[in-house]
């Protein structure tokens, strides 16, 4: 049985005090929560408030992003263990806008995934297909090509410790939400690669969350389908309530 994670992805919004006041805000309305793990990542400047905001609590930490090096001469960069250091356990890897606006390639995306699970950090592996692509009925060539990339040179034992997020980059920011079925096809499409890849048994072990528009008002539908495991939550993610919410929605 997979357990559900709703993860929020905050992006670049809140400074490092809003970033503390809106992890405590959500501690206090989590705190009793039970059956699904709740991870949020704040940009970099916010890990250490966020941290602190959440000490006992369940609620666990995650990065947006990393650089593959361990250190070294690379300006403006963040490392595995910087992240492991400052508390993190997760960390968001190959979201469509580091793809799409900072060029990261998918064999950089492959180099981050190896690192952030050499230091024990899961990896929020993100794919997805943009609306020119699903028009042209490219979405399973699209996110086939993008997880297989990812994925390569990655042992059984590692590809378990991943979790996958579906985001059509057609519904990132855009109020547009797959349907339940569209995304449930998109998962389903995902989890036999992952057996083909690797095993049933993997494949069954790992999350596929889905992201895009995910709100209080969509949340539960999405996440009742059987291959939804969860959700990435942008926009919705930066109000405690709504967060609160689909949280709840799915337990
Ligand atoms: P959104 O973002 O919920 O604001 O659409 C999702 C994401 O980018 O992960």
């Amino acid at each position: 049985m997979r357990i559900s994670i709703i993860a929020g992805n905050w992006k670049m919004y809140k400074t490092e005090e809003e970033a503390f006041l809106l992890a405590s805000d959500l501690k206090r309305r989590l705190n009793d929560v039970a059956g699904v793990k709740v991870i949020i990542c704040p940009p970099f400047t916010g890990l250490s408030s966020v941290k602190k905001a959440i000490e006992n609590s369940p609620i666990l930490l995650g990065a947006q992003n990393m650089h593959w090096e361990e250190k070294g001469a690379y300006t403006g960069e963040i490392s595995s263990p910087m992240l492991l250091t400052a508390g993190c356990k997760y960390v968001i890897i190959g979201h469509s806008e580091r793809r799409n606006l900072f060029f990261e390639t998918d064999d950089a995306v492959n180099l981050k995934i190896k690192s952030a699970l050499k230091f024990n950090l899961s990896p929020i592996i993100c794919l997805g297909e943009k609306l020119d692509q699903r028009e042209a009925n490219k979405t399973e060539e699209v996110v086939e090509n993008q997880l297989r990339r990812a994925f390569k040179d990655l042992s059984v034992q590692e590809a378990e410790k991943t979790v996958i997020a579906y985001e059509p980059v057609w519904a990132i920011g855009t109020g547009k939400t797959a349907t339940p079925q569209q995304a449930n096809e998109a998962h389903l499409f995902i989890r036999e690669l992952l057996s083909s890849e690797f095993s049933r048994e993997c494949a069954e072990k790992i999350n596929i969350l889905y992201g895009g528009s995910v709100k209080p008002e969509n949340s539960r539908e999405l996440l009742k389908m059987s291959e939804i495991d969860g959700a990435l939550v942008g926009g919705a993610s930066l109000d405690a309530e709504s967060f609160e919410k689909i949280v709840r929605s799915a337990t």
